[in-house]
Protein backbone atom coordinates (compact mmCIF):
# COMPACT_ATOMS: atom_id res chain seq x y z
CA UNK A 1 0.00 0.00 0.00
CA UNK A 2 1.82 2.99 -1.03
CA UNK A 3 0.73 6.27 0.87
CA UNK A 4 1.19 9.92 -1.27
CA UNK A 5 0.65 12.48 0.97
CA UNK A 6 2.80 14.55 -0.77
CA UNK A 7 0.92 13.49 -4.70
CA UNK A 8 -2.38 14.28 -5.75
CA UNK A 9 -4.25 11.34 -5.35
CA UNK A 10 -7.75 10.59 -7.15
CA UNK A 11 -11.42 10.30 -4.49
CA UNK A 12 -11.55 6.66 -6.49
CA UNK A 13 -7.73 5.47 -5.62
CA UNK A 14 -8.70 6.73 -2.01
CA UNK A 15 -12.02 5.24 -1.60
CA UNK A 16 -10.00 1.38 -2.80
CA UNK A 17 -7.51 2.18 -0.54
CA UNK A 18 -9.44 2.52 2.68
CA UNK A 19 -11.48 -0.55 1.32
CA UNK A 20 -7.80 -2.37 1.71
CA UNK A 21 -7.39 -0.64 5.05
CA UNK A 22 -10.81 -2.07 5.74
CA UNK A 23 -10.12 -5.82 4.98
CA UNK A 24 -6.51 -5.56 6.12
CA UNK A 25 -8.29 -4.80 9.65
CA UNK A 26 -11.33 -7.71 9.19
CA UNK A 27 -8.60 -10.18 9.07
CA UNK A 28 -6.66 -9.56 12.45
CA UNK A 29 -8.30 -7.74 14.53
CA UNK A 30 -9.75 -10.39 16.86
CA UNK A 31 -6.40 -11.17 17.39
CA UNK A 32 -5.02 -7.78 18.20
CA UNK A 33 -8.14 -7.10 20.70
CA UNK A 34 -6.57 -10.09 22.54
CA UNK A 35 -3.06 -8.25 22.07
CA UNK A 36 -4.02 -4.96 23.81
CA UNK A 37 -5.37 -7.00 26.44
CA UNK A 38 -2.22 -9.25 27.24
CA UNK A 39 -0.15 -5.52 27.04
CA UNK A 40 -2.68 -4.60 30.23
CA UNK A 41 -4.69 -1.86 28.20
CA UNK A 42 -7.92 -1.36 29.99
CA UNK A 43 -11.39 0.39 29.70
CA UNK A 44 -10.66 4.05 31.00
CA UNK A 45 -7.39 4.43 29.02
CA UNK A 46 -6.97 7.62 27.61
CA UNK A 47 -5.63 6.12 23.94
CA UNK A 48 -3.64 8.02 21.53
CA UNK A 49 -3.36 6.05 18.10
CA UNK A 50 -1.57 7.92 15.20
CA UNK A 51 -1.81 7.44 11.43
CA UNK A 52 -5.61 6.29 11.95
CA UNK A 53 -6.93 6.32 8.62
CA UNK A 54 -9.99 6.09 7.75
CA UNK A 55 -10.65 5.59 11.51
CA UNK A 56 -11.83 1.89 11.15
CA UNK A 57 -9.44 0.81 13.84
CA UNK A 58 -10.49 3.91 15.86
CA UNK A 59 -14.24 2.42 15.38
CA UNK A 60 -13.06 -1.01 17.01
CA UNK A 61 -11.01 0.61 19.97
CA UNK A 62 -14.11 2.97 20.92
CA UNK A 63 -16.30 -0.01 21.13
CA UNK A 64 -13.33 -2.24 23.29
CA UNK A 65 -12.77 0.74 25.61
CA UNK A 66 -15.84 2.71 26.06
CA UNK A 67 -15.12 4.65 28.83
CA UNK A 68 -12.04 5.77 27.34
CA UNK A 69 -11.15 9.02 25.50
CA UNK A 70 -9.27 8.25 22.58
CA UNK A 71 -7.49 11.00 20.43
CA UNK A 72 -6.69 9.92 16.67
CA UNK A 73 -3.81 11.89 14.71
CA UNK A 74 -3.60 11.69 11.53
CA UNK A 75 -1.48 13.54 8.63
CA UNK A 76 -3.76 12.73 5.45
CA UNK A 77 -6.63 15.59 5.87
CA UNK A 78 -8.98 13.55 3.38
CA UNK A 79 -8.84 10.15 5.76
CA UNK A 80 -9.23 12.43 8.71
CA UNK A 81 -12.49 13.58 7.60
CA UNK A 82 -13.87 10.83 5.91
CA UNK A 83 -12.78 8.99 9.84
CA UNK A 84 -14.21 12.25 11.64
CA UNK A 85 -17.73 11.62 9.31
CA UNK A 86 -18.10 8.76 10.58
CA UNK A 87 -16.42 8.26 13.80
CA UNK A 88 -18.36 11.72 15.20
CA UNK A 89 -21.67 10.87 14.64
CA UNK A 90 -21.17 7.71 16.74
CA UNK A 91 -18.67 8.54 19.24
CA UNK A 92 -19.36 12.23 19.68
CA UNK A 93 -16.81 14.14 21.99
CA UNK A 94 -15.35 10.60 22.94
CA UNK A 95 -13.40 10.05 20.17
CA UNK A 96 -11.17 13.31 18.77
CA UNK A 97 -9.58 12.82 15.16
CA UNK A 98 -7.09 15.85 14.79
CA UNK A 99 -4.51 16.01 11.24
CA UNK A 100 -1.48 16.42 12.88
CA UNK A 101 1.99 14.61 12.19
CA UNK A 102 3.50 12.07 14.47
CA UNK A 103 7.32 13.55 13.69
CA UNK A 104 6.45 16.88 14.67
CA UNK A 105 2.81 16.76 16.59
CA UNK A 106 1.22 19.98 17.45
CA UNK A 107 -1.97 19.21 18.20
CA UNK A 108 -1.71 16.97 20.98
CA UNK A 109 -0.66 17.20 25.19
CA UNK A 110 2.70 15.92 26.19
CA UNK A 111 2.41 13.63 29.10
CA UNK A 112 -1.57 12.98 28.86
CA UNK A 113 -1.97 9.31 27.74
CA UNK A 114 -1.72 5.88 29.00
CA UNK A 115 -1.82 4.02 25.62
CA UNK A 116 -0.41 5.10 22.27
CA UNK A 117 -0.93 2.62 19.07
CA UNK A 118 0.37 2.70 15.88
CA UNK A 119 -0.79 0.40 13.43
CA UNK A 120 1.23 0.20 10.16
CA UNK A 121 2.03 3.81 10.51
CA UNK A 122 6.05 3.62 11.09
CA UNK A 123 7.32 1.61 7.53
CA UNK A 124 5.67 4.65 5.58
CA UNK A 125 8.25 7.18 7.81
CA UNK A 126 11.52 8.20 6.51
CA UNK A 127 12.76 8.44 10.44
CA UNK A 128 10.64 6.76 12.30
CA UNK A 129 13.24 7.24 15.18
CA UNK A 130 11.66 10.17 15.86
CA UNK A 131 8.42 9.47 15.77
CA UNK A 132 9.10 7.24 18.51
CA UNK A 133 10.61 9.69 20.53
CA UNK A 134 7.68 11.88 20.40
CA UNK A 135 5.68 9.35 21.50
CA UNK A 136 7.57 9.06 24.59
CA UNK A 137 6.92 12.48 25.54
CA UNK A 138 3.10 11.97 24.61
CA UNK A 139 2.84 9.48 26.31
CA UNK A 140 2.15 9.23 31.26
CA UNK A 141 5.23 7.97 32.72
CA UNK A 142 4.19 4.50 32.84
CA UNK A 143 2.38 4.77 30.15
CA UNK A 144 2.33 2.03 26.94
CA UNK A 145 3.54 1.92 23.52
CA UNK A 146 2.13 -0.89 20.68
CA UNK A 147 3.41 -0.50 17.50
CA UNK A 148 2.09 -3.10 15.64
CA UNK A 149 4.06 -3.48 11.57
CA UNK A 150 5.24 -5.76 8.73
CA UNK A 151 9.01 -7.11 8.02
CA UNK A 152 8.63 -8.19 4.80
CA UNK A 153 11.24 -10.90 4.96
CA UNK A 154 8.35 -12.61 7.21
CA UNK A 155 5.42 -11.27 5.75
CA UNK A 156 3.96 -14.99 5.57
CA UNK A 157 3.03 -18.26 3.82
CA UNK A 158 1.14 -18.30 0.41
CA UNK A 159 0.79 -22.27 -0.95
CA UNK A 160 0.72 -22.96 -3.87
CA UNK A 161 3.80 -19.90 -4.29
CA UNK A 162 3.61 -18.06 -7.62
CA UNK A 163 6.88 -16.42 -8.22
CA UNK A 164 5.23 -13.33 -9.75
CA UNK A 165 3.68 -11.86 -6.69
CA UNK A 166 6.75 -12.24 -4.77
CA UNK A 167 8.16 -10.29 -7.48
CA UNK A 168 5.65 -7.77 -7.28
CA UNK A 169 6.14 -7.73 -3.48
CA UNK A 170 10.13 -7.03 -4.07
CA UNK A 171 8.81 -3.92 -6.28
CA UNK A 172 6.40 -2.65 -3.74
CA UNK A 173 9.18 -2.51 -1.19
CA UNK A 174 10.92 -0.69 -3.50
CA UNK A 175 8.90 1.72 -4.18
CA UNK A 176 7.84 2.37 -0.37
CA UNK A 177 11.74 2.90 0.21
CA UNK A 178 12.32 5.15 -2.56
CA UNK A 179 9.21 7.33 -0.33
CA UNK A 180 11.29 7.23 2.33
CA UNK A 181 9.54 3.98 4.02
CA UNK A 182 11.11 0.82 4.71
CA UNK A 183 8.58 -2.29 5.12
CA UNK A 184 11.74 -4.42 6.74
CA UNK A 185 10.91 -2.03 9.52
CA UNK A 186 9.29 -4.72 11.87
CA UNK A 187 12.95 -6.12 12.78
CA UNK A 188 14.17 -2.56 13.89
CA UNK A 189 11.25 -2.07 16.16
CA UNK A 190 12.55 -3.23 19.14
CA UNK A 191 15.48 -1.15 18.80
CA UNK A 192 13.74 2.36 18.29
CA UNK A 193 11.61 1.77 21.49
CA UNK A 194 15.01 0.98 23.29
CA UNK A 195 16.31 4.32 22.00
CA UNK A 196 13.74 6.14 23.07
CA UNK A 197 13.94 4.94 26.31
CA UNK A 198 11.38 2.55 26.64
CA UNK A 199 11.22 -0.57 28.97
CA UNK A 200 9.59 -3.60 29.85
CA UNK A 201 9.85 -4.80 26.04
CA UNK A 202 8.05 -7.22 24.66
CA UNK A 203 7.89 -8.95 20.77
CA UNK A 204 4.74 -11.04 19.51
CA UNK A 205 3.34 -12.36 16.28
CA UNK A 206 0.07 -11.75 15.31
CA UNK A 207 -0.69 -14.45 12.20
CA UNK A 208 -4.25 -14.24 10.36
CA UNK A 209 -4.53 -17.19 7.90
CA UNK A 210 -7.23 -18.92 5.46
CA UNK A 211 -7.98 -21.77 6.91
CA UNK A 212 -10.13 -19.55 10.15
CA UNK A 213 -11.32 -17.02 7.75
CA UNK A 214 -10.91 -18.22 3.88
CA UNK A 215 -8.70 -17.32 1.16
CA UNK A 216 -11.01 -14.23 -0.32
CA UNK A 217 -10.88 -12.75 3.68
CA UNK A 218 -7.15 -12.09 1.53
CA UNK A 219 -8.49 -11.04 -1.82
CA UNK A 220 -8.39 -7.37 -0.89
CA UNK A 221 -4.59 -7.44 -0.32
CA UNK A 222 -4.20 -8.25 -4.15
CA UNK A 223 -6.54 -5.47 -5.34
CA UNK A 224 -5.20 -5.10 -9.13
CA UNK A 225 -6.37 -1.52 -9.06
CA UNK A 226 -3.94 -0.32 -6.45
CA UNK A 227 -1.22 -2.50 -7.85
CA UNK A 228 -1.77 -0.03 -11.18
CA UNK A 229 -0.15 2.60 -9.03
CA UNK A 230 2.99 0.87 -9.69
CA UNK A 231 2.71 0.63 -13.46
CA UNK A 232 1.89 4.56 -13.58
CA UNK A 233 5.09 4.45 -11.03
CA UNK A 234 7.41 2.06 -13.37
CA UNK A 235 8.32 -0.39 -10.88
CA UNK A 236 6.25 -2.90 -12.34
CA UNK A 237 5.00 -3.27 -16.49
CA UNK A 238 1.75 -4.22 -17.14
CA UNK A 239 2.32 -7.14 -18.18
CA UNK A 240 4.19 -8.04 -14.89
CA UNK A 241 0.60 -7.08 -13.22
CA UNK A 242 -1.12 -9.07 -15.54
CA UNK A 243 0.93 -11.92 -14.41
CA UNK A 244 0.49 -11.61 -10.82
CA UNK A 245 -3.24 -11.30 -11.35
CA UNK A 246 -3.40 -14.86 -13.29
CA UNK A 247 -0.96 -16.14 -10.58
CA UNK A 248 -4.15 -14.87 -7.83
CA UNK A 249 -6.57 -16.64 -9.87
CA UNK A 250 -4.74 -19.66 -10.00
CA UNK A 251 -4.35 -19.91 -6.50
CA UNK A 252 -7.69 -18.82 -5.63
CA UNK A 253 -8.79 -21.95 -8.22
CA UNK A 254 -5.98 -24.45 -6.22
CA UNK A 255 -8.01 -26.69 -3.75
CA UNK A 256 -6.58 -26.24 -0.44
CA UNK A 257 -4.35 -23.23 -1.28
CA UNK A 258 -3.41 -21.15 1.91
CA UNK A 259 -2.71 -18.42 3.41
CA UNK A 260 -0.87 -16.84 6.14
CA UNK A 261 -0.13 -13.19 7.00
CA UNK A 262 2.33 -11.86 9.37
CA UNK A 263 2.55 -8.52 11.91
CA UNK A 264 4.55 -7.83 14.58
CA UNK A 265 3.24 -6.49 17.42
CA UNK A 266 5.84 -4.64 19.89
CA UNK A 267 5.57 -3.36 23.34
CA UNK A 268 7.20 -0.77 25.78
CA UNK A 269 6.53 1.04 28.47
CA UNK A 270 7.72 4.76 29.85
CA UNK A 271 9.21 4.44 32.83
CA UNK A 272 7.96 5.99 36.01
C1 LIG B 1 -1.34 1.83 6.43
S1 LIG B 1 -2.22 3.19 7.01
C2 LIG B 1 -2.75 2.51 8.52
C3 LIG B 1 -4.04 3.08 8.99
C4 LIG B 1 -4.50 2.49 10.31
N1 LIG B 1 -3.52 2.69 11.35
C5 LIG B 1 -4.77 1.02 10.14
O1 LIG B 1 -4.00 0.22 10.68
O2 LIG B 1 -5.75 0.70 9.46
C6 LIG B 1 -0.99 4.37 7.54
C7 LIG B 1 -1.58 5.70 7.94
O3 LIG B 1 -0.59 6.51 8.56
C8 LIG B 1 -0.76 7.85 8.10
N2 LIG B 1 0.51 8.57 8.31
C9 LIG B 1 1.63 8.46 7.55
N3 LIG B 1 2.59 9.27 8.04
C10 LIG B 1 2.07 9.89 9.14
C11 LIG B 1 2.58 10.85 10.06
N4 LIG B 1 3.83 11.33 9.95
N5 LIG B 1 1.79 11.27 11.07
C12 LIG B 1 0.51 10.81 11.18
N6 LIG B 1 -0.03 9.90 10.32
C13 LIG B 1 0.74 9.44 9.31
C14 LIG B 1 -1.13 7.67 6.65
O4 LIG B 1 -1.70 8.83 6.09
C15 LIG B 1 -2.10 6.50 6.75
O5 LIG B 1 -3.40 6.90 7.00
Amino acid sequence: MIFMTKLAMDEEKMKRLIERMKGQMDISWAKEEGMLERFGVQDGHSILEVGSGPGFITDQLAQLYPSSQITSIEIEPYFAAFASSHLAPKWGERVKVLVDDIAQPQKTSIGAYDVAIVRLVLQHLSDPGKAVDQLFRLLKPGGKLIVLDVDDTVWGIIDPVFPELGFVMNQHAKEQSTEGGNRFIGRKLWRLLRSSGFERLDLQMIASHSDELGVQAFLPQTDPDEMRTMVSSGFITEAELEAVQRGVQTFLETPDAFVMLLMLAVYGEKPL
